[in-house]
């Protein structure tokens, strides 16, 4: 009994944004469909599972990063709050799906994203 209900978060099937995201994942697709060179940032990205759910160039369950870069062209605070949001999560601002929130990201690796993200376009 004991067993049963310790094993199930461990065993169970993981939940479903989470299988949806790995099925589609970008990390499946190699760099070169992107044209977006490897750099340090972008490695920071791959680490943290960020491209579990955003590709660079195409829409999955989350917006890509270069929709988000257009998205945030011409506004001056865009670094602020793509460097909070990265931190903190949340949704809203592109649709239902929850951005989950990143608490063992650092402020300057999440300004470090966030500016690579808007360099994107
Ligand atoms: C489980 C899926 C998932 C993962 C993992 C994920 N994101 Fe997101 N992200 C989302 C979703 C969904 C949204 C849209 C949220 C919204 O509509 O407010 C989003 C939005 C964003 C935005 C735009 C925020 C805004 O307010 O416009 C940025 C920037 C971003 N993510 C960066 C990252 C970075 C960097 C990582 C890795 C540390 C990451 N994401 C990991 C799902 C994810």
């Amino acid at each position: 009994m004991v067993k049963v209900l310790l094993g199930i978060p461990r065993i169970g099937p993981p939940p479903a944004l989470l299988r949806v995201a790995l099925a589609v994942s970008c990390i499946a697709r190699a760099h070169a469909a992107d044209n977006v060179p490897s750099d340090a940032t972008r490695a920071l990205a791959e680490q943290h599972n960020c491209m579990a759910c955003h590709c660079v160039t195409h829409r999955m369950l989350a917006p890509s990063f270069r929709q988000i870069a257009a998205h945030y062209a011409h506004q001056p605070d865009a670094s602020v709050r793509l460097q909070r949001k990265i931190i903190d999560g949340g949704a809203g601002t592109w649709g239902n799906a929850p951005m989950p929130a990143n608490t063992q990201i650092t402020d300057a690796q999440a300004a470090a994203l966030a500016a690579w993200i808007l360099q994107l376009r």
